[in-house]
């Protein structure tokens, strides 16, 4: 599918606690070809800022109407949960490639932001997420995947709701009782590692998807290569951001305790 600049709007920004939120988006035919894995490039509003922001698409509302999981992590975050509905903002999407059609049980493992793309497995039968946050007050994203029908296991690092511990802790328990034909993962790249690194030793097939500070979203910049098993260079926006995760992390023992 090819990506379309798109005259966008703000509809909703829903506050989520800890700078966390939902943010709905409207234009013609915006969601057209989003799935899940996609991104979109999204211009920060009210000027000022050369380059767009990346957000994953969590979910497609209707035809015009798509969501976003909005973290305040600087500037341009900033600025785009504290605009208003009807503020106006271009949007390039949808980009990037797209998690495999999940076949049999799937577990979602999503840390912080990594959360966004399962939006659009929330509803599909066997699909399983363990979201990983740092404490409950950083665990809206849980939360929103839970009102569209997604099955959520929260794990956080302090105990203050769910699991004790990482999301990687929380895995590996649940693998002394049971076990799914395949993972998925979004989030920090050491709980990836960590989790490609479970995957690979109960033998579960695995994809995840990278995340990379991004220019320009369509091959251009070059801003966003990373490192791929064999040592060559994956431009994530052009090829990516989903990836077999053996394709991406050389063979690693698990680490206990690694990633959130
Ligand atoms: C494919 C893709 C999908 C993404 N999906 C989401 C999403 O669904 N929800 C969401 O909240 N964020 C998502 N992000 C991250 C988001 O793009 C950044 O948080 C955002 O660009 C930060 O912009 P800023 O101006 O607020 O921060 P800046 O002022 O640019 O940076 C603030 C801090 O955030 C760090 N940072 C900025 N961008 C990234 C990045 N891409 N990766 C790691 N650290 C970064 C910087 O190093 C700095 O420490 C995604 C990124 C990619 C590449
Ligand atoms: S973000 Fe520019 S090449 Fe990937």
């Amino acid at each position: 599918m090819k990506a379309r600049r798109i005259s966008s709007r703000i509809v909703e920004i829903r506050p989520l606690g800890d700078g966390l939120a939902r943010v709905d988006l409207e234009g013609p035919d915006l969601a057209r070809g989003a799935a899940c894995g996609c991104f979109a490039m999204v211009e920060v509003p009210g000027g000022g800022y050369v380059l767009p922001r990346p957000y994953s698409l969590f979910l497609t509302v209707n035809e015009h109407r798509v969501a976003l999981l909005v973290k305040n992590m600087g500037r341009g975050s900033a600025a785009l949960l504290a605009s208003q509905p009807g503020d106006e903002l271009a949007v390039l999407s949808p980009l990037g490639n797209e998690f495999p059609d999940p076949v049999g049980s799937c577990w979602a493992i999503a840390g912080g932001v990594g959360a966004a793309p399962f939006g659009y497995l929330a509803a599909r039968e066997g699909v399983e997420i363990i979201f990983g946050a740092q404490d409950a007050g950083q665990s809206g994203f849980a939360g929103a995947l839970e009102d569209v029908g997604a099955s959520v296991e929260l794990a956080t690092l302090d105990g203050s709701a769910g699991f004790k511990g990482t999301v990687v802790d929380c895995l590996l328990a649940r693998l002394e009782n049971d076990q799914p034909d395949m993972i998925f993962s979004c989030g920090p790249t050491g709980m990836m590692q960590a989790v490609a690194a479970v995957a690979r030793e109960h033998g579960i097939a695995c994809h995840v998807s990278l995340e990379a500070r991004m220019g320009c979203g369509w091959g251009v910049c070059r801003g966003c290569v990373h490192r791929d098993a064999s040592g060559g260079w994956r431009c994530i926006c052009e090829d990516g951001p989903v990836y077999a995760a053996a394709d991406i992390f050389a063979a690693v023992e698990t680490v206990k305790g690694a990633g959130s």
